[in-house]
């Protein structure tokens, strides 16, 4: 009888019409077991044969999965595997629940995309949600129906190797960039073949740790974490993320896998969302050397408890949860909410309809690395290069150019240029720097290459050959920067310099007088300042994905005009990290003019390269801005309007940024805030008239009774092509 109500249960046809996702959850919930119950709130990794590495249990995993004590695995990777260990679920477990496959498709499946500070790089969000589409659908080909992106983590910490998964330090643009995202992957239809559940992490403020290094401690106030550190997760909720992943960090002393707080408090209560959580990888687990659990069951208890719904390879929940309920330790209404919430996303998902719709070997074959897919890499990645220098308008280079020299670590590597959690990216995929300039230039132009250096070693001999490179060219270009395993996680660098011996490379080849390029390819903002004081052109190419070679030679030769703004401040030296352009003003603002102000006393106080900062090969010229009003009310909005002009000889995009800055407040308020932007193409001479709104939305804040609201008083708006230079106005908000 239990079979047949099962089947009718499960057909989407019987109870599509009738019920609700929510009642159809509630149906299988109705019909599971305590054991079941926590079988869906436990996750690992690959189809493990058997072993308890990790603290796995022994069985197989298929012995488990046909007693319902899997609900997900996550590095399945295939149509063939997925389908195995789908067919093992469904066909053989007593209630057939589909399983979810996880994978960390952070810029791509197989076709690798600009790392995501590259892309934030863009400004470009529907460009984003386009690269974001095409990663879906190459991995749902694969059977992979969840990814663990976006990572919305605020950073202001370029020591913070995973600054290079994230959208940079901006709350508002990291909102914008977490929204095309979960756009991109999860689609108009859950349920559709080719769209996959996003998960927004690290849940919460996993880039505030102490001193850049990860996983470390993070302490900051409920006001900072939410000005800085929750919007792009709200953003993301309210654009329908399906799940959140834990960090693996505390907050002032409570880890996130254990903080009701977040989970419970804001995630639940406030935003009223019925996103699952998985925890990190281990990240229960974790709970123990963080001191607030004395062993794996305790943990099990915290984590459930916080309504940390899955657990990541901790196996807590596989060998304690069911045990916690018996004793009366865990009300079962925990376990409860916490599987329908996952039972929720598989029915979003259309797992129950056909739980083998993602393995299709035939669609896979078809699917991965289709010229639609390797196209749109290229396409993505020439919006994420930012012009950081170009005097003597050294750049565009000319195709009429009889030689140039190739020099650096990274003109022939195939690795580097996919930069970190590339997933299946293969370097056999990646155009090189190399392969890219010899297709465009190669036949016309000599390239002189030498490699000079490595960057994991102070090995100079390579030096002779790159200087008899560069005297036989009449340009150089340098392509240095970072080992691509030198950012993403457990990579924090105590120091922000070229590694190596790099700059020492650089500084040989100024020495032959030639005009200098350099490219950098790098996962977080380094302190380049020698080379901004004495080279004559530098692009920021972070590690642009397998079209590399293609899209740095479409730029260095002008076919495409960079339009790249940096999602991230670049300090002068590591000494003033944390530096971020939306600061607090302090008592004391510096004045180079009275010592007794907040300032270094043993360098140029200001960035190297400010939030926003980008260059073109053509030049833009701002009208100032006019406001549609000098004065309006709390409930109301104004318009501000700026005229732009492509005062150049070259096509180009220009990101038109708009900051406020409210001037007081019930609390200190930062010197700068982006509220809005805007990317416009302008042809030569073109002018283009670009009108922002400021809605009240954009004037609240957390005031200090941490009630979010718009306060009466006086703004400054500032409008420019970045978050420095800019030409100002100002108007009153009146009661
Ligand atoms: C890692 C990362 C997380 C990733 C997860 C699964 O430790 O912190 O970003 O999604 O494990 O690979």
């Amino acid at each position: 009888m239990k079979i047949f109500l099962l089947f009718l249960l499960m057909s989407s046809t019987f109870f599509a019409q009738n019920k609700t996702i929510v009642q159809r959850a509630d149906s299988v919930l109705a019909l599971m077991t305590l054991e079941e119950k926590v079988g869906q709130l436990v996750q690992y990794s690959g189809d493990w044969a058997t072993g308890a590495a990790q603290g796995r249990p022994a069985e197989t995993s298929d012995e488990l999965l046909k007693q319902g004590k899997i609900g997900s695995f996550l590095n399945v990777v295939s149509s063939e595997k997925t389908m195995k260990l789908q067919r093992i679920a469904v066909e053989q477990s007593r209630l057939k629940i589909p399983l979810l496959f996880g994978l960390d498709v952070i810029h791509g499946y197989f076709s690798t995309f600009p790392v995501p500070i590259g892309e934030a790089s863009s400004w470009n969000p529907s460009l984003i949600e386009k690269s974001a589409r095409m990663q879906a659908i190459e991995a749902s080909s694969a059977g992979i129906n969840w990814t663990f992106n976006p990572m919305v983590d605020i950073a202001r910490d370029p020591r913070w190797g995973r600054i290079v998964e994230g959208s940079g330090e901006d709350p508002y643009l990291g909102s914008l960039m977490a929204v095309a995202r979960v756009k991109g992957y999860q689609g108009d239809d859950l349920s559709a073949h080719n769209t996959i559940l996003a998960c927004a992490k690290h849940f919460a403020a996993y880039g505030g740790a102490e001193g850049g290094r990860d996983y470390n401690t993070v302490d900051l106030s409920e006001r900072n974490l939410r000005d800085y550190y929750l919007p792009p997760f709200k953003a993301a909720i309210e654009a329908g993320v399906g799940s959140l992943m834990a960090s693996f960090n505390e907050i002032g002393g409570v880890p996130a896998s254990a903080c009701k707080f977040l989970m419970t408090d804001i995630l639940r209560g406030e935003w009223k969302s019925d996103a699952f959580v998985v925890s990190d990888w281990n990240s229960i687990g974790e709970l123990i050397p963080h001191g607030v659990a004395k062993d794996r069951k305790q943990a099990a208890e915290l984590g459930i408890k916080a309504t940390v719904d899955m657990d990541m390879e901790t196996s807590a929940y596989f060998y304690h949860l069911a045990e916690l309920v018996k004793e009366g330790n865990v009300d079962i209404k925990f376990v409860d909410d916490a599987v329908r919430r996952v039972l929720i996303a598989k029915f979003k998902l259309g797992l129950f309809d056909d739980p083998y719709k993602y393995s299709n070997v035939e669609r896979e074959k078809k699917t991965i690395k289709s010229k639609e897919i390797v196209d749109a890499t290229r396409e993505v990645a020439q919006e994420t290069l930012v012009l950081l220098k170009n005097e003597k308008n050294t750049l565009p280079l000319s195709k009429s150019l009889k030689s140039i020299a190739l020099i650096g670590p990274l003109v022939k590597s195939k690795d580097d240029p996919l930069g970190g959690w590339s997933a299946l990216g293969d370097s056999s995929d990646v155009v090189s720097v190399y392969e890219g300039l010899t297709k465009k230039i190669g036949k016309n132009i000599k390239i002189n290459y030498a490699k000079g250096c490595s960057f994991l070693d102070n090995d100079k001999s390579g030096f002779a050959d790159a200087i008899k490179a560069a005297n036989e060219s009449q340009v150089v270009i340098a392509f240095v920067g970072e080992h691509r395993g030198m950012s993403a996680e457990a990579s924090s660098r105590a120091k922000l310099d070229l590694p190596g011996v790099q700059e020492d490379l650089i500084k040989e080849l100024k020495k032959t007088g030639k005009p200098i390029v350099v490219v950098l390819m790098n996962g977080r903002p380094l302190t380049i300042t020698w080379l901004q004081e004495n080279v004559d052109a530098i692009i920021e190419a972070w590690y642009p994905g397998i079209s590399a070679g293609f899209v740095i030679a479409d730029v260095l030769f002008g076919d495409v005009n960079p339009s790249g703004k940096l999602p991230v401040t670049f300090p002068r030296y590591v000494g003033q990290v944390p530096i971020y352009y939306n600061h607090k003003n302090t008592g004391r603002p510096y004045n180079p003019k009275d010592r007794f102000t907040s300032y270094y006393m043993d360098l140029e106080n200001t960035p190297l390269y400010p939030f926003g900062f980008g260059l073109s090969y053509t030049t833009f010229e701002y009208s100032n801005p006019v406001l549609s009003k000098s004065s309006i009310k709390k409930d109301e909005a104004l318009t501000v309007t700026v005229d732009v002009k492509n005062t150049g000889k070259l096509e180009g995009k220009e990101v038109v940024q708009l900051y406020i800055r409210d001037l007081v407040g019930s609390v200190t308020r930062p010197v700068k805030e982006l509220k809005d932007f805007a990317k416009i193409n302008l042809k030569p001479g073109e002018s283009k008239r670009v009108t922002f709104t400021i809605t009240p939305e954009k004037l609240k804040f957390y005031d200090l009774n941490m009630n979010y609201v718009v306060e009466p008083g006086d703004f400054k708006v500032f409008i420019g092509t970045n978050s420095v230079d800019v030409k100002e106005s100002s108007f009153t908000v009146v009661e």
